[in-house]
């Protein structure tokens, strides 16, 4: 299967073969060495002096850690998709009392917006401890403004901001000290180009100081005992090492490519689907100014039903996802990020058009 879809992505063979590694213990330097060597480089792709977290385990788990363990009671969930409203049934769940601002589908968050939100809660005497933002919304192609929604965060001390850049982080640009992020998470199988199977957070030392303070953190997502671990370059728990030594060389291969010039690659295959889609009439769900470099979200629009064309490319092998949740039919996307080139999008569209041509005779 070759796939398009917006996670997860292809992996290069030599990535592969680094898993393929035999297994070490995980208590002996050679995985001390490792973890380092994956702790050191993932620092310098978020550019953060803060802690860095890795667990065994979905970006999920790492959603429900931020939470665990930042917040006591109130947090405000910025929600406009599938994936920022799971953060908002995390902390639900984790029964913390979690107010969403919630936008229509489409549609990113301005700091103004997230501005006024916090501002109500400080009026009404009860400060949000944290606030979480989805970067990049996978189910809709939404990006927000996370330099500006930093900015603003950052003028309320008290309120810690959590960020998921599950598909951005290597994808576009995400400067997590610079922007005041305190919890930065992601998984491994977007724009990182590595079977999934990992999550990993930066945590600034203001999310550290909040975590001592918080009970009921739960033992295998504590911010704390994971913390006190890394100080021996060790995780509390068995990892998976093959992750590790393939997270180790894909570092080395993304700054071998150069983060601006991955990036840069990452914005051009978003110019080249939109292209590619309007000469079929199809338009960017996402609102102007809020399109995302790594996943493209096309809104069916004056363009023809694209759902047969999906399911033939599907029978040779191609994948690309129809819309999510209730807009299935009505948008599909295209996952550009990881692995891919200018060329590989070059042979989609070849069969995409032809088979978007086939139906049209079949007619
Ligand atoms: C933005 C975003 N957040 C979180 C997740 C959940 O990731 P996982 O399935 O690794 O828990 C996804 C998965 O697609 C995602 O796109």
């Amino acid at each position: 299967m070759k796939l398009f879809i917006p996670g997860p992505t292809q992996v290069a063979p030599e990535i592969l073969a680094e898993m393929s590694r035999p297994a070490i213990g995980h208590r002996t330097e050679e995985c001390a060495r490792l973890w380092k060597e994956c702790r050191d480089g993932l620092r310098q792709l978020m550019a953060t002096e803060g802690e860095i977290l890795m667990i065994t385990g979905p970006a999920s788990a790492m959603m429900e850690a931020a939470i665990r363990n930042t917040v006591a009671d109130r947090s405000l969930h910025l929600v406009c998709g599938a994936f920022s409203k799971r953060w908002f049934d995390i902390a639900l769940s984790c029964g913390k009392d979690a107010v969403a601002l919630e936008l229509p589908l489409g549609q990113g968050f301005r700091g103004e917006e997230v501005r006024e939100a916090l501002q109500s809660g400080v009026d009404a005497g009860r400060p949000f401890e944290a606030v979480t933002l989805v970067h990049n919304e996978t189910s809709t192609g939404v990006t927000s403004p996370l330099e500006e929604i930093g900015a603003v965060v950052a003028k309320f001390p008290n309120t810690l901001l959590l960020v998921d850049t599950v598909s951005s982080m290597a994808g576009m640009p995400v400067m997590v000290d610079a922007w005041g992020v305190d919890v930065c998470l992601f998984g491994i199988q977007k724009a990182m180009a590595l079977p999934a199977g990992l999550a990993i957070a930066s945590v600034s030392t203001a999310a550290l100081e909040r975590a001592e303070t918080v009970p009921h953190r739960g033992w295998f997502l504590d911010f704390i005992k994971l913390r006190d671990r890394n100080r021996r370059e060790q995780s509390p728990t068995t990892p998976s090492t093959a992750h590790l030594y393939a997270l180790a060389a894909q570092l080395c291969r993304i700054f071998e490519e150069g983060l601006e010039t991955r990036w840069e690659r990452h914005a051009a295959m978003a110019r080249q689907t939109r292209e590619w889609a309007a000469g079929h009439g199809w338009t960017p769900f996402p609102e102007e100014g809020f399109l995302s470099d790594t996943v493209s979200c096309l809104a069916r629009g004056e363009g023809p039903d694209f759902v047969p064309a999906l399911d033939t490319l599907k029978e040779q092998g191609i994948l690309v996802s129809n819309g999510y949740g209730e807009l299935k039919g009505k948008t599909f996307r295209i996952g550009h990020m990881g692995e891919h080139t200018s060329a590989d999008l070059d042979d989609l569209f070849e069969r995409f058009d032809a088979a978007l041509g086939a139906e049209v005779r079949e007619a």
